[in-house]
C-alpha cells in the first residue's frame, strides 16, 4: 500500500494504474476510520482492481463554529486499518496541498445544497462538492463509493456527477450501525457514556416513524410527529430536523412511499449527529 501526500504523486499513481488497464475505485474519507468507512473499502475491493482511499479533513466543509480543529486525526491507525483491508493507494494531503490559495472557485449543486444539513450548515455541501470534484480530477476513478449514512451528500454528489458529466459511477453503501442501532460515525468519539446512551434517540425516532409506516400510515406529517415525539423523552438531545424527503432531489413529501428518505439530525451536547432510513416495502 502506497501513502501519497502530493497531488502530483497521487495523480501519477492513479494514471499508472489506469494505463495498466486496471479499474480504479475511490473511497473519499476524512479519516478516523471505523467499520462504516471500511465497509466502503470492502465494496470497492469487491468491484475494482485498484482501491484508492483519500483521507483529508476538508476545511471548506466546516462552518466557523464547527469542529474542524478537534476533528479526530490518526493517520497511523487509519493506514494500519487500510493496509489490513488491502487498499492500494492512500491519499493524505495537507490542507496547504489541497488549497494553496484561498479558494474562489466552487462547485455548488444549487437547491439541493440548502436542504437537510445544508439548511443548518450553510456552505457545508458547497465545501463537500468542491473537494469531491477536486478528488475526482486528481484520482479519475471509474467508481466512487459513498455511505448512505450521509444520504443527502450521496444524492448531491450523484447530481453533480450527472450535471458536470464526470465519467464516474457513484455507489452508495448501506449504513453500518453499532449493535444497539447507533449509526457509526467518527463524531461518536466525542460522546461521553451518558451522551452515548442519549444518542440512540436518533435511531429510535427513525424506527418509530418506520413502524407507523409499516402499519399503513402514509401521511408524512403523522410519521414526522411520531419521530419527533421520541425526542420529547430525551431532554439531553436537541432536534435539528426530522424530515421525509424524496431521496433523489431531497424535496419534502406529503405522502410517504416505499423508498422515501426519513432523515434526522440532532445535537447531543455539542455533538451534531445524523441518521436516516429509506422506508421499506410497506404492508398494504
Ligand atoms: P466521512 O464523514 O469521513 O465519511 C466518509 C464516507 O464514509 C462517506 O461516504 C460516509 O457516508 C461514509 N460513512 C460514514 N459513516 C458510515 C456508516 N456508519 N455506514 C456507512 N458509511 C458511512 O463524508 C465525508 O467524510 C466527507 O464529507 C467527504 C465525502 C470525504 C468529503 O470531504
Amino acid at each position: 500500500m502506497k501513502i501519497l501526500v502530493t497531488i502530483n504523486q497521487m495523480h501519477s499513481a492513479c494514471r499508472d494504474a489506469k494505463q495498466a488497464g486496471k479499474s480504479l475505485g475511490l473511497v473519499p474519507t476524512m479519516g478516523a476510520l471505523h467499520e462504516g468507512h471500511l465497509s466502503l473499502v470492502r465494496a470497492a475491493k469487491a468491484q475494482c482492481d485498484v482501491v484508492a482511499v483519500s483521507i483529508f479533513v476538508n476545511p471548506t466543509q466546516f462552518g466557523p463554529n464547527e469542529d474542524l480543529a478537534k476533528y479526530p486525526r490518526d493517520l497511523k491507525k487509519d493506514s494500519e486499518l487500510l493496509e489490513r483491508e488491502g487498499a492500494d493507494l492512500v491519499f493524505a494531503p495537507s490542507a496547504e496541498e489541497m488549497y494553496p490559495f484561498r479558494p474562489v472557485t466552487w462547485v455548488t449543486v444549487e437547491e439541493m445544497s440548502d436542504k437537510l444539513c445544508g439548511r443548518s450548515r450553510p456552505g457545508h455541501f458547497r465545501g463537500v462538492t468542491t473537494v469531491v470534484a477536486k478528488l475526482f480530477h486528481i484520482v479519475e476513478p471509474d467508481v466512487a463509493f459513498f455511505g448512505q449514512k450521509d444520504a443527502a451528500q450521496a444524492a448531491i454528489i450523484r447530481r453533480m456527477v450527472c450535471d458536470l458529466d464526470f465519467p464516474i459511477e457513484i455507489i452508495a453503501c448501506p449504513i453500518v450501525r453499532e449493535p444497539d442501532g447507533l449509526a457509526m460515525s467518527s463524531r461518536n468519539s466525542y460522546l461521553d457514556p451518558r451522551q452515548r446512551k442519549a444518542a440512540l434517540v436518533l435511531y429510535r425516532s427513525l424506527m418509530s416513524a418506520q413502524s407507523l409506516f409499516d402499519q399503513g400510515e402514509r401521511k408524512a406529517d403523522k410519521l414526522i410527529a411520531a419521530g419527533k415525539e421520541m425526542f420529547s423523552h430525551e431532554p439531553s438531545a436537541r432536534l435539528d430536523y426530522f424530515e421525509i424527503v424524496n431521496p433523489e432531489n431531497l424535496d419534502p413529501v406529503d405522502q410517504a412511499f416505499e423508498g422515501a428518505l426519513v432523515a434526522v439530525a440532532a445535537f447531543v451536547g455539542t455533538t451534531r449527529l445524523i441518521d436516516n432510513v429509506l422506508l421499506p416495502k410497506g404492508k398494504e
